[in-house]
């Protein structure tokens, strides 16, 4: 039977220890220090646009004796502008984690949730909508099958539309572009930590990249030194499958390396992968760290 109040800040040792359990699940190097979770509690800057709308956050925190068993922290929205009409009174369990032995106790923890959603008079109710405080992860991860067992059988189902996958890798396999790269021109910006590349034939646009240099944030997050984040990769219609993406890549990875840059991760929607990108970044010995279910939500009656 668990003990299940608000979380206390003596709390912050147990409850990093379980997030970063759970991360490790993913990327087993990767974790998160306590003061940015700490500081996530009150705040979430990765969502820019609709955390400001967040009008009450609290997280709560499972005991079985003094051990801390499972954590949820909890998203109210108003619904006054600029609130976006699809969140007025909307309700997220942002994540919920814990130990797979003490499952009965995340259950009671989860009902927990659902009672104060009921006190907030939430209109709907998701899961995981905003998640830890991790790159490219979006939604609930297979690699954690206690907890989308968990939220299906409460009564949670994702849209399997929003399916993704968490790419990555080093780049050992990357081979330098070659005479390729001579019939472009390509243009890169670098502004702080994201590189954006610009490929043009004759000026005309052939290709675009986006990526981040480092996920360690300015050493806020440690763990992912030497990590980078490609976010964003198009090639025009016409020029596919002539060897521009590879080109693109071959030339980012240099620009990485350059900047310390040791491995690269991406999240892949489900539909993109299975239309060719996929098979694009198996090319280059990148490989799915996770694959995650996303966009949760109630179906039953609080
Ligand atoms: C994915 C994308 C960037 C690939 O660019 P590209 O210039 O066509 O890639 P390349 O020509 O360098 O392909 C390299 C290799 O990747 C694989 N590949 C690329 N596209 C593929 C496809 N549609 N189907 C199967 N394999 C594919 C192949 O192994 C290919 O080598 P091959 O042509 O000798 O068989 C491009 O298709 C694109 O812009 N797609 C739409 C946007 C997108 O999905 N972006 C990724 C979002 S995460």
């Amino acid at each position: 039977m668990a003990t299940i109040r608000p979380f206390k800040i003596d709390d912050l040792p147990q409850l990093t220890q379980l997030i970063n359990t759970h991360i490790s699940m993913l990327i087993p190097t990767w974790g998160l220090p306590s003061e940015l979770i700490l500081s996530r509690l009150e705040k979430n800057p990765d969502e820019p646009v609709i955390d400001p709308w967040v009008i009450e956050r609290v997280t709560f925190c499972a005991f079985v004796g003094e051990n801390l068993v499972a954590a949820a922290h909890l998203l109210r929205y108003g619904d006054t502008e600029p609130v976006n009409q699809n969140h007025h009174k909307h309700g997220d369990i942002a994540w919920l984690v814990f130990d797979p032995e003490f499952e009965a106790e995340a259950m009671a923890l989860l009902e927990a949730c659902h009672a104060q959603m009921k006190r907030w008079e939430v209109k709907s109710l998701g899961a995981w909508e905003s998640g830890l405080p991790i790159p490219c992860l979006t939604g609930i991860s297979d690699n954690w099958p206690h907890i989308g067992k968990l939220f299906y059988e409460a009564g949670y189902r994702p849209n399997p539309e929003r399916a993704e996958a968490v790419f990555g890798g080093n780049f050992d396999k990357i081979s330098p572009a070659g005479q390729l790269a001579e019939r472009f021109s390509m243009r890169e910006v670098i502004n702080g930590n994201k590189i954006i590349v610009e490929v043009t034939r004759h000026e005309k646009w052939v290709a675009r990249l986006e990526a981040y240099v480092d996920l360690a944030e300015n050493g806020t997050k440690p763990a992912l030194k030497t990590w980078a984040e490609l976010s964003e990769v198009e090639v025009a219609e016409n020029w596919r499958r002539r060897g521009v993406g590879t080109m693109l890549i071959d030339y980012l990875v240099f620009l990485l390396k350059d900047a310390g840059a040791r491995q690269v991760v991406f999240s892949v929607a489900k539909n993109d992968e299975e239309a060719g990108a996929g098979a694009f970044y198996r090319s280059f010995g990148w490989q799915p760290f996770s694959r995650s279910q996303d966009a949760w939500e109630y179906e039953g009656q609080l």
